[in-house]
């Protein structure tokens, strides 16, 4: 984009200098661009030319950067806007779901008797993972549309508070979702490599469009599947593009993703400026965020509201049995085995 002017800016500086006292009427303020004319000089200036100004600062010595502009409109422009129909969308999605179909039941009731669901280790990584996304999620927002419903309602003063305490704590609670997702990632990845399984469950709907349908499951269904993979790459993603905002001017993350991609058939820009590489890093950041709190809605409310007996997994640990026999049936019928042959095992000295 910017290359002829850099040709042009490259060849005027291979001409002698002037000094200062030769610079005549014509000629740059100062002689730093040789022969180059006023004209081109702000040109090069608009243009976003590097290196045109004297500073040395890591954005690359630039004055003036219409992306910069491109990138305010399409962060306030359609990423706002489809931001907020995809919440409002998933919102709505949830509540049609929940009045046509209620809350899914233990069909056949209560067993009365639980089985262990989840270890202490797994609900510390899960509500790790969860409390701190919550947190970003809410703080996140707050940047994106905060300025257009707080200040009317909490005041200028207030709404600046909240955002400095809550800009604070995006920052630093993002550690805490990425130790979240390291874990969760040892932990279950086992448990989430998509099988034959996973094609029935989904043939089915689930079970959770009709009463008395129950296909299958390992310890993970396709469906769960779906949402570990997405938390998994969504907040890996995050994390990475969030990485960038934090530390800015210090990665070529897009540069080298778009080289990787041009190898099979884009064609996408790759001399980007640092100031680029910030900008999509925040483009980027906030349209992963977006669709991964459209996700994470669907699975607070399977986890709460939507399932009876769901929520004591990653409350206590432990679930019904008939719950369990319901939802997952293959992983119920695991976990008995191996108890039997536990039992079998501790047993046999004995015999
Ligand atoms: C804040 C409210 C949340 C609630 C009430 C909740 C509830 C639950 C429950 C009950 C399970 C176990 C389901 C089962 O036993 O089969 C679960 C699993 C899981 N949760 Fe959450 N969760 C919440 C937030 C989150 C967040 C924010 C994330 C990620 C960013 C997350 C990621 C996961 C993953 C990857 C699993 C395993 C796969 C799955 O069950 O879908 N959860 N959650």
């Amino acid at each position: 984009m910017v290359g002829p002017a850099v040709a042009q800016e490259a060849a005027a500086q291979a001409q002698p200098q002037p000094g200062p006292e030769e610079a005549v009427g014509g000629t740059v303020p100062g002689a730093a661009l040789g022969t180059t004319s006023d004209a081109d000089f702000w040109r090069q200036i608009r243009r976003g030319v590097s290196g045109v100004s004297q500073q040395t600062h890591q954005a690359g010595g630039r004055l003036i950067q219409s992306s910069g502009d491109n990138w305010r409109a399409v962060r306030n422009g359609p990423v706002s806007r489809y931001g907020v129909w995809l919440l409002i969308g998933a919102v709505a999605l949830l509540a049609v779901f929940f009045a046509l179909r209620g809350r899914i039941r233990i069909e056949h009731g209560p067993a009365g008797t639980t089985i262990e669901r989840f270890a202490p280790i797994e609900r510390v990584a899960h509500w790790l993972t969860a409390g701190s996304f919550v947190i970003l999620a809410i703080t996140g927002l707050n940047l994106l549309y905060g300025r257009y419903v707080l200040p009317p309602v909490i005041g200028k003063e207030a709404f600046a508070a909240i955002t400095l305490a809550g800009k604070w704590a995006h920052n630093w609670v993002a550690f805490a979702f990425m130790v979240g997702l390291v874990m969760i990632f040892v932990l279950w990845v086992v448990h989430n490599i998509p099988s034959r399984v996973d094609l029935k469950w989904f043939a089915q709907g689930g079970g959770l469009f009709s009463k008395g349908v129950h296909p299958p499951a390992r310890k993970f269904n396709g469906g769960q599947k779906i949402v570990f993979w997405a938390t998994i790459l969504g907040g890996a993603s995050l994390s990475l593009s969030g990485w960038a905002l934090l530390d800015p001017f210090t990665t070529t993350m897009f540069a080298d993703t778009f080289a990787a991609l041009n190898l099979v058939g884009f064609s996408l820009p790759t001399d980007l400026s640092p100031m680029d590489e910030q900008q999509l890093a925040q483009i980027w950041h906030t349209v992963v965020a977006l669709v991964m709190i459209g996700i994470i809605l669907a699975h607070i409310y399977i986890g709460s509201i939507g399932m009876e007996g769901a929520f004591a997994a990653m409350g206590s640990g432990q679930v019904d049995l008939n719950w369990a026999r319901e939802h997952h049936s293959l992983w119920v019928d695991e976990v008995l085995e191996k108890e039997r042959d536990r039992q079998h095992g501790h047993a046999q000295p004995a015999e």
